[in-house]
């Protein structure tokens, strides 16, 4: 059984500046909430409710967001404001979150590294603070049933289009015992075009079995002079092959400005309360704009 989550949140953001120079980016929202909370929700529909942060400097509103604010719950109690106290108080209610703290940011098999103590001896699942797979795929659902099936760690994967291999970790794999599932031999991080052995690469989202915490620890630092979680899967995957459970659904890398502009939009359009009033603007200023460029002018907003 897998009950804990190990979420890394310690990195620096760059990609995202200047708006993550003060705000973590697993902070930013998406349509109405934080990043970060479309990830502890995931968990939690997975039947995951122990929930690890692993921090970093200015990441403490993290923490907060997920716990009782008592002075905003008697303003609204006061106000009569009772669905808003309800969303509030439901947000601490939602899972057991714990955090430990990363001193300096080393790498993503550094930041798992810090959560060791408090795994302990079981298996676990690491998702990345910025990586929103679509609430309607029960796709780490599937991860865990790989995981339980066969015993072995369960890396999630995604195709990307040859150009974008050298963005990602990229596994070398075999056909697996499953639809959707690849037997996986070996991972690289980020290589170049011509040496990807597939264009199948790692998503942020992990099954690890307990024994990838001694690996780590024996993991020099790679790509970037940083210690590689890909690195250390490839020493487990050297040994027997690890399972690649692949994702057909949307997936949103909220860390980069493009990706965060496709999850606001898309996540907003598929809200009952917000999606057909925005999808109806939406589809209106794109006519505007067609009509506008069209005419050679600028466009008009509405
Ligand atoms: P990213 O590659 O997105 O790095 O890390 P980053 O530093 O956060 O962002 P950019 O590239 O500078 O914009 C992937 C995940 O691993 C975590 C990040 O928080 C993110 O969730 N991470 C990375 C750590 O927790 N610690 C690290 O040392 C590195």
């Amino acid at each position: 059984m897998v009950r804990k989550a190990v979420l890394p949140v310690a990195g620096l953001g760059t990609r995202f500046l200047p708006a993550t120079k003060a705000v973590a980016k697993e902070m930013l929202p998406v349509v109405d909430r934080p990043a970060i909370q479309y990830i502890v929700e995931e968990c939690v529909r997975a039947g995951l409710e122990d929930v690890l942060f692993v921090t970093g400097a200015g990441k403490s509103a993290m923490e907060d967001h997920f716990d009782r604010a008592l002075d905003l719950e008697a303003a609204l109690a006061a106000k009569g404001k009772d669905a808003d106290l309800e969303v509030v108080r439901d947000l601490a209610d939602l899972a057991t979150i714990h955090s430990v703290r990363q001193q300096e940011p080393l790498g993503l098999g550094h930041a798992v590294l810090m959560g060791a103590d408090h795994v302990g001896d079981e298996p676990f699942v690491v998702i990345l603070g910025d990586d929103i797979v679509d609430p309607a795929t029960p796709y780490l659902e599937r991860m865990l049933e790989a995981y339980e099936r066969t015993g072995r760690g369960v890396v999630g994967l995604m195709e990307v289009p040859e150009d974008q291999v050298h963005l990602y970790g990229v596994a070398a794999t075999e056909p697996g015992d499953r639809d959707g599932e690849v037997r996986i031999t070996g991972l690289v991080e980020k290589p170049d075009p011509d040496e990807a052995p597939s264009n199948l690469a790692i998503i942020g989202r992990y099954v690890l079995t307990p024994d990838i915490f001694g690996v780590l620890e024996r993991t020099p630092p790679g790509r970037g002079g940083e210690i590689q979680l890909t690195d250390a899967l490839q020493t487990q995957a050297e040994e027997e092959p690890l399972v690649g459970v692949r994702l057909d659904g949307r997936r949103f890398d909220t860390g980069d400005k493009l990706g965060f502009l496709k999850a606001t939009v898309q996540l907003a359009a598929d809200r009952e309360d917000l999606g057909p009033e925005f999808v109806a603007w939406l589809r209106g200023w794109l006519d505007d704009e067609g009509d506008a460029a069209a005419d050679g002018g600028t466009g008009g907003s509405r």
